[in-house]
């Protein structure tokens, strides 16, 4: 793994994803360099990297592209003697795949073609390729059971059959033209850099802010929540010692209802920051419509990682959320700009916020 391109590198869990790669180096024994390709969509903050070029330079390359277009794609695997893929590059927002749906299937099985058929025409179909998933291929639990490697494919929204085509071309793929694959499917992510858009940074910063937290239906939806530096952990040991042509669930092991996530958040949020008058901002809980299709549960069985590769998480949530809910406070900054852009107002009309 000497030339890895990482695509969505300038995301949330892309950009943790680097950062982790280059900061751990000397532990984790990647000597490296890395080409991050990114289209900067709306999820995408080049600021989510700042200092990286600087501090690792010779290492570290950022070239803006469309992992759609396939001749570009050819030319940064020849270009850059491309030996390694990590695939985050995605559009990962279910609630926006149900408004705008023809992006999530450009980009996520259009995209993910592209660079099959770079990798298969590079190196003698020799390129290592790692997939980043979803548990939301699985589709839906009841109260009880888990999502295993073996559990059948029955996404529900056009963002998880969106995956899950691209799960299938990463498997055919390795099947047919025998390009070392791995692909991972992880369960709900939390921590640095989010997207406000999804459920943890979107409730920290509207309770900051005072406002409204809008909880989807009855609020007892359950996901199984992971750090995000645990999750680029687990990645970063399947590519290294995964075996390829296998996936690999990654989770956390930490079901929780959304109602108790954001009531963890405001409780917190009440004794870091409290808001005028010590108000407790429970009391901005709104339940709000459902989403269509929502699935009721995700809990991932990780076992086969664990046994495997040794891989747990590190982070309980406890101490995972305290940690993400510094950083926001701490990068306001970062939040005021990522906020001021065009998407956010339209999440602010979807809810009437
Ligand atoms: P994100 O939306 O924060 O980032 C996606 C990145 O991909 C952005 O930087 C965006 O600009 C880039 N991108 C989108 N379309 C592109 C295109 N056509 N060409 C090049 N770049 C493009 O997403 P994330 O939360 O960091 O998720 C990364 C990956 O991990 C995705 O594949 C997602 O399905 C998967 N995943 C996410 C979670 C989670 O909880 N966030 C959990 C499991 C798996
Ligand atoms: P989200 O962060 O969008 O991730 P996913 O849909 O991929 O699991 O949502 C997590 C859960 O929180 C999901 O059950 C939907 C719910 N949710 C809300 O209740 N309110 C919100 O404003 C958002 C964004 C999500």
């Amino acid at each position: 793994m000497n030339n890895i391109l990482v695509t969505g590198g300038c995301g949330f869990i892309g950009s943790n994803f680097i950062r982790y790669l280059l900061s751990s180096s000397d532990s984790i024994g990647f000597t490296g360099k890395i080409v991050n390709i990114d289209r900067l969509t709306y999820a995408g903050n080049p600021e989510n990297l700042n200092g990286i070029e600087k501090n690792f330079s010779g290492r570290y390359c950022f070239v803006k592209a469309d992992i759609c277009d396939p001749q570009i794609v050819n030319k940064i695997f020849k270009k850059y003697k491309i030996d390694t893929v990590c695939h985050f590059a995605a559009e990962s927002h279910v609630d926006r795949s149900i408004v705008k749906p023809d992006a999530f299937v450009k980009t996520n099985i259009i995209g993910t073609f592209n660079l099959l058929e770079a990798a298969r025409l590079y190196r003698d179909s020799q390129v290592l390729f790692h997939h980043v998933s979803t548990d939301e291929v699985y589709g839906s639990l009841g109260t009880d059971g888990y999502f295993t490697e073996n559990s059948p494919y029955r996404p529900s929204s056009p963002y998880s059959a969106s995956k899950a085509g691209s799960d299938h071309l990463v498997g055919a793929y390795s099947k047919t033209y025998g390009i070392p694959v791995t692909i991972s499917n992880c369960s709900n992510n939390y921590g640095p850099y989010q997207f406000p858009e999804k459920l943890i940074p979107l409730m920290i910063l509207n309770a900051l802010e005072g406002k409204p937290l809008p909880v989807y239906g009855d609020g007892k939806n359950v996901r199984d929540w992971l750090y995000v530096k645990d999750h680029c952990k687990a990645v970063w040991e399947i590519m290294k010692r995964g075996k390829r042509g296998q996936t690999y669930n990654v989770g956390g092991r930490c079901e929780m209802q959304n109602i108790d996530v954001v009531k963890t958040i405001c409780d917190l949020l009440d004794t870091m920051v409290p808001m005028p008058g010590s108000l407790p901002r429970k009391n901005l809980i709104s339940f709000v419509k459902d989403r269509p299709g929502h699935d009721q549960r995700y809990a991932v069985d990780f076992s086969k990682i664990e046994k495997d590769l040794g891989w747990t998480p590190d982070e309980s949530f406890e101490t995972g959320i305290k940690k993400t809910i510094k950083w926001y406070i701490d990068n306001k900054g970062w939040t005021d700009r990522v906020k001021s852009g065009e998407y956010m107002s339209w999440i602010d009309k979807q809810y009437n916020l």
